[in-house]
């Protein structure tokens, strides 16, 4: 454990740069309150800034509150998710939002203890809701404070690692400041989203040039330790793109767990189930379409659209909860963002 002393001035830097160079501006920094902030540190936890905005702002005009999207049906929390992706994220918020209905009488928790378990937020997520949005003191640890600190303290080891994240935690639990603990916090993601990214840093703009071992050293491309490779393996699947006379496209909804849980897609023909489901159905009739990849966070899916239009035997299909001939526009449902893309590309086939 590194208990080495600490610089004494390392949060009085980080707030004069973060008065300096600091975003201050952001939609979730407009309302600072913990229901808000929840919201932005789940959608940020794996998307970037530019890409959350307009995410964000759709979904608290939608769901301003709680209790408002402890109410929703999921598939409306979906589809205002769609192309976000990690559709984990939002179950999990829908999921939390109940128990704070239930347990905390709609009352957001402002208790470490209680915040971090509700489904989807762990020890950081939960800090940054309590420092961001209440001014409690309470350290983060996010990917980009993990890589300033590892840079900064010149930590070894992939932070994945147990161990390395216990030295990290430390780190960052002795660091963090009694007063403007939100501020600080905010700067410390700032400083790794922007001067101490993983490739190029800008160390000769940065409020902790003068300790950073991994700069002293030169070291900013080895620090943070990368995980152990393993290669992503690549699972090919065939989805069926049937479209009837009217131009409706037979879409089946993914069970809940599982890729894309709860999202609308395209059958899988791969699966025996879809198999026995269309047993009328004539590949032959069809054609496919160029394969794409989409890459998940542990594996690769190739698809291979095949395109049957119009297609036959459609009438016979049952009607079923989890099926649905889509039109397009008349529905508000949650699409996965490939399956949306295949959607629009099918559109300019005869
Ligand atoms: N990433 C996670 N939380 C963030 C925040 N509050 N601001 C910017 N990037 C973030």
């Amino acid at each position: 454990m590194n208990l080495k002393p600490l610089p004494t001035d390392f949060a009085d830097r980080m707030l004069a740069w973060y008065d300096a160079c600091g975003r201050k501006d952001l939609p979730w920094q407009r309302r600072a309150d913990p229901y808000a902030t929840w919201i932005s540190e789940i959608m940020l936890q794996q998307t970037r800034v530019a890409t959350v905005i307009p995410y964000y702002e759709r979904f608290l005009n939608r769901f301003p509150d709680v209790a408002a999207l402890a109410a929703a049906p999921l598939d409306e929390i979906l589809h205002l998710w769609s192309g976000l992706g990690y559709y984990a994220r939002a179950r999990n918020l829908h999921r939390a939002a109940q128990l704070i209905v239930d347990d905390f009488g709609g009352r957001f928790p402002c208790d470490i203890e209680h915040l971090r378990a509700l489904p989807g937020i762990g020890r950081s997520t939960a800090g940054a809701i309590l420092s961001l949005g209440v001014g409690q003191r309470q350290p983060i640890l996010d990917g980009n404070v993990k890589r300033v600190l590892a840079r900064c303290f010149g930590v070894e080891g992939w932070p994945g690692q147990a161990a390395v994240q216990r030295e990290l935690w430390a780190l960052a639990e002795r660091l963090t400041p009694g007063e403007r603990c939100a501020d600080y916090n905010q700067a410390m993601m700032d400083l790794g989203a922007t001067l101490c990214q993983r490739a190029g840093p800008e160390c000769p703009r940065c409020p902790l040039y003068k300790d950073c071992i991994a700069r002293r050293h030169g070291r900013q491309a080895e620090l943070p330790g990368r995980r152990p490779r393993r290669a992503s393996p690549v699972r090919a699947t065939r989805m069926l793109a049937l479209r009837d006379a009217d131009g409706r496209v037979l879409l089946q909804r993914r069970p809940p767990s599982g890729v894309w849980g709860g999202l609308w897609s395209l059958p899988e023909w791969d699966d025996d189930e879809c198999r026995n489901r269309y047993p009328w159905l004539d590949l032959s009739a069809g054609m496919a379409l160029p394969a794409r990849r989409h890459a998940f966070s542990h594996f690769q899916l190739e698809i291979t659209p095949w395109l049957i239009t119009p297609v036959k035997g459609g009438d016979s299909v049952m009607d079923a909860p989890d099926l649905l001939w889509y039109n397009g526009d008349s529905e508000t449902i949650g699409l996965a963002a490939p399956v949306s893309r295949i959607l629009q590309e099918i559109e300019e086939y005869p």
